[in-house]
């Protein structure tokens, strides 16, 4: 199905604090300085439905049911897949999206010890089968993440408030993935300096283009 859209799609992934949005917007800027038409988005909550589902699944107070949660987040990506995402890549534009697929293997699927490739699975179900062309992995060691995240903020959410023991198997499990699909990811060291980080970015995407 991933073959009805003719745009480029592009996610970024790592736990909280690596550095995915600066990145993604210094690569629209710099997509838009070459005259193409991006869309910068997130998950959870790139729609306005997203929103309320985004509220809910990292601000509600008290427990969410494991397999509750990879729905909610499921809900989120089945509706911004079909009114937002798809739709773009279809106009031929360059969707560049904070968080998708991979997210949930890791946060659900390995980070919840549910099974990783049920959550796959189901949020393949969800999108009819969208994968992007490239993933971008900013890889950082748990407590610098957690550093960065403590100098920037005061209230953590329910996921960023999981023990370092929760945000240590959640990396691995993104370098497993991008391990097994070598050809979508691209592994960054995100301890590296923002240019340092943004340059490789681009020529991995100018590739893509070329
Ligand atoms: P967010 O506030 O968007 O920030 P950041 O991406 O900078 O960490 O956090 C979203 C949280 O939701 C994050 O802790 C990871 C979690 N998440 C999942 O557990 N599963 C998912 O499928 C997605 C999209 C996010």
């Amino acid at each position: 199905m991933s073959g009805a859209a003719s745009g480029l799609f592009i996610t970024l992934e790592g736990g909280d604090g690596s550095g995915k949005s600066t990145q993604a917007a210094l690569l629209s800027e710099w997509l838009t300085g070459q005259g193409r038409t991006t869309v910068r988005t997130r998950e959870p909550g790139g729609t306005e439905v997203g929103l309320e589902v985004r509220e809910l699944v990292l601000h509600h107070r008290g427990d969410i049911a494991p397999r509750a949660e990879a729905l909610l987040y499921a809900a989120d990506r089945a509706h911004h897949v079909a009114t937002l995402v798809r739709p773009a890549l279809e106009r031929g534009e360059i969707v560049i999206q904070d968080r998708y697929i991979d997210s949930s293997v890791a946060y659900q699927g390995v980070g919840r010890v549910l099974d990783a490739q049920e959550i796959r699975s189901l949020s393949l179900w969800a999108t009819e089968g969208l994968l992007p062309q490239l993933t971008i992995l900013l890889d950082l060691d748990e407590s610098v993440a957690r550093a960065r995240l403590d100098s920037a903020r005061t209230r953590y959410d329910r996921l960023e408030a999981e023990a370092a023991e929760f945000h240590a198997r959640v990396r691995a499990a993104y370098l497993d993935l991008a391990a097994a699909e070598p050809d979508r990811f691209l592994v960054l060291d995100a301890a590296q300096p923002v240019d340092v980080l943004a340059s490789a970015v681009r020529a991995r995407v100018a590739a893509l283009l070329a």
